[in-house]
């Protein structure tokens, strides 16, 4: 995710595009900058710069938004204010496209922020959204002559435009051209300095409006950019391209041809409009997991046609060392330990290979034995928390090839780590973990399944049928989202039980780990996760009637003996759910309740039953009266021991 913003208008257009970043600040990012066609000369001004977007302010007026210690937020406010507003006596010009990244490819530097231009700088674009086949197009276009500036994938939609541009002589054409050969993701806003009064806007995947304005129009990622001046929009549909005069705007779809529709009228207020409409950015980033999954899946799997055929991971040399790795050693803590968890059965059912999974705040301290042959995994969605950053410094002084899954490009883990697998989630802004838990899951499945491969524990036919199973979860992550109406109705009759248990055999047991503290987190209930055959040994002395037990089974061998753990809870007076693959009614007996998940995999099953156990906490945190994104006692990210 990040933000675009684009004007044409007679206002001055470099505080527009700046203000209107402003209001996409939620949608996270790393770097900023604009792109304007000057008023004065046919050429495009270009201003960007890593880090917030006060310095983007900062280094177009040449001037420090907070000129003193003691000066306070609501002052350092109301100057960033200004200076913004002054931006426009500096930058001149009305038309512009401005940008906050969420880097995926090239870590966060003034170099990889966007706008990007063409060699001459006749032609600016921004992006949002991954370019899964950029490295072949930017090794094409250097045998073409080009020289590259940056490390992103981006830069080779400005270079690849101006090549179509030549051949064609029409910068319209010369994108729909381009597009043609984009593969992934994308939001684009494009200027051409031989096209002073207009901007062109394309959509593939990545969300981007357009605004309708009076003597002026708007493009944006999302609907508070805009608010302040329209609330008639057009959201682009998939491959639709937009060009935005200040008196009209034209649609047209992927073949140049025009699209005639109504703009839609937009309702919500800004509040809202931040959450897409969501009430709260958990319950937003919990329905975004289709697409995190997609964007985290799509670029690491080959396909011959509609078939995958392969894994890949550009950022990983699956060479000798991890042949000969004797042992897989994992460490994370909260939500990412819990991911390490699922990733041990997956790694030892797959590629037949020991795993160690430890929390890092133990693991640091207890003097761990790692041998020379170990491959180590760090997994963090910030790459900034204390505790994994430790465990990682000392596998490094042990001499252990380390590899980080993290979701911030640029974060201390991604820069320490010996390879980075990026989670490609977008911001995550609700404090409890989400689709930045599923996305590493999916890394994690990638990496085992490819290990498997690679070490020949898994069969050609085995690898073939995991592939196609695993490039079908996004989908019916899709469907677990499309029907929580049962999640929803139990939610609203169990919020106030004082004990609740997830219990579950292997992958369940293990996914039980997040389902327990996802509703700790956000609910504040009481919230335990054990294996189910660890009632016996002791837990079952608490179960009561005001207890609630939810049995997450996804492992068809084992489902009577969980349903026998069921019964043994319900005969003490529990109230009883299953999350399961189940579809014969295994648990019809013994649960009050019985959520199903699509047929998938079972040893992939753990992307899909957390879902219905993240709904479940979410219902449950706000039927209590708590805020979900931003529950008590914790913060996003751990930086301190
Ligand atoms: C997860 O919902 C919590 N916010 C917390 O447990 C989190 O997973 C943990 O602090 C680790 O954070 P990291 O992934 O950024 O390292
Ligand atoms: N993939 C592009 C980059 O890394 C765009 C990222 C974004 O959406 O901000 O620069």
């Amino acid at each position: 995710m990040c933000g675009i913003v684009g004007y044409v208008g007679s206002k001055q257009v470099t505080p527009v595009l700046i203000n209107g970043l402003k209001k996409l600040e939620y949608r996270g990012y790393d770097s900023a900058g604009v792109a304007v066609m000057s008023d004065s000369s046919d050429e495009i001004l270009v201003k960007k710069s890593k880090g917030a977007l006060k310095f983007l302010v900062e280094k177009i007026t040449d001037e420090v938004v907070k000129t003193s210690k003691d000066m306070s937020d609501a002052q350092a406010e109301k100057r960033l204010g200004e200076l913004i507003e002054k931006t426009g006596t500096i930058i001149k010009g009305n038309v512009g496209i401005g940008h906050t990244r969420w880097a995926t490819h090239g870590e966060p530097s003034d170099l990889n922020s966007h706008p990007h231009t063409n060699v001459s700088g006749t032609i600016a674009v921004v992006h949002n959204g991954i370019i899964e086949n950029y490295a072949k197009l930017k090794a094409w276009l250097q045998d073409q002559g080009v020289v590259f500036k940056s490390q992103t994938d981006t830069e080779v939609i400005a270079h690849l435009i101006n090549y179509f541009y030549e051949k064609t002589g029409e910068i319209f054409k010369a994108v729909l051209e381009t597009l043609h050969r984009l593969e992934g993701s994308y939001a684009l806003g494009v200027l051409c300095t031989k096209y002073p009064d207009r901007l062109i806007a394309a959509r593939k995947e990545s969300p981007l409006i357009v605004g309708l304005g009076r003597g002026e129009n708007f493009i944006a990622s999302d609907v508070p950019a805009v608010l302040e001046y329209t609330r008639d929009v057009y959201y682009l549909n998939q491959n639709e391209l937009a060009v935005l005069y200040n008196d009209h705007v034209d649609l047209f779809d992927s073949d140049g041809n025009k699209v005639v529709r109504e703009p839609s009228h937009v309702e919500w207020d800004m509040a809202s409009a931040e959450k897409g409409g969501y009430a709260h950015f958990m319950l937003k980033e919990i329905h975004e997991q289709p697409k995190a999954l997609t964007d985290t899946l799509r670029p690491r799997l080959i396909f011959d046609g509609d078939k995958a055929k392969d894994i890949q991971f550009d950022e990983i040399d699956f060479g000798e060392d991890w042949k000969q790795a004797g042992r897989i050693v994992i460490t994370a803590c909260g939500t990412a330990y819990h991911a390490g968890v699922v990733a041990k059965y997956a790694f030892e059912k797959f590629a037949r290979i020991p795993v160690a999974v430890d929390v890092a705040s133990e693991f640091r301290y207890r003097n761990p034995i790692l041998n020379k042959n170990d491959i180590f995994i760090v997994i963090s969605q910030s790459g900034e928390t204390a505790d994994t950053l430790a465990a990682l410094r000392l596998a490094k002084a042990a001499g252990a090839k380390v590899i980080a899954i993290t979701n911030c490009v640029g974060s201390t883990v991604s820069r320490e780590a010996d390879e980075v697998i990026y989670t490609w989630a977008g911001p995550e802004i609700a404090v409890a973990s989400t689709k930045a838990y599923t996305t590493q899951l999916m890394c994690l499945y990638l990496l085992a399944i490819k290990l498997g491969k690679e070490r020949g524990s898994l069969s050609a036919q085995q690898y073939s049928r995991l592939l196609s199973e695993i490039a079908a979860i996004p989908e019916k992550a899709q469907q677990i989202l499309d029907n929580q109406s049962e999640i929803q109705k139990f939610a609203s009759q169990q919020f106030n039980k004082s004990k609740i248990f997830y219990i579950g055999r292997l992958f369940d047991s293990a996914s039980s780990l997040e389902s327990a503290l996802k509703l700790k987190e956000v609910s504040y209930m009481h919230c335990e996760a054990f294996a189910a055959g660890e009632l016996k040994h002791g837990p079952i002395a608490l179960v009561d009637p005001d207890t609630l037990v939810v049995a997450i089974a996804t492992e068809p061998e084992l489902y009577e003996k969980l349903a026998s753990n069921i019964v043994e809870v319900k005969s003490r007076g529990a109230t009883t759910m299953a999350i399961t693959l189940d579809k014969k009614g295994a648990f019809d007996n013994c649960c009050d309740s019985v959520i199903t998940i699509p047929d998938s995999e079972p040893a992939l099953a753990s992307m899909l039953s957390i879902i219905p156990a993240q709904l479940f906490a979410y219902y449950c945190s706000i039927l209590r009266g708590n805020d979900p994104d931003k529950p008590r006692n914790l913060a996003k990210s751990v930086t301190v021991e």
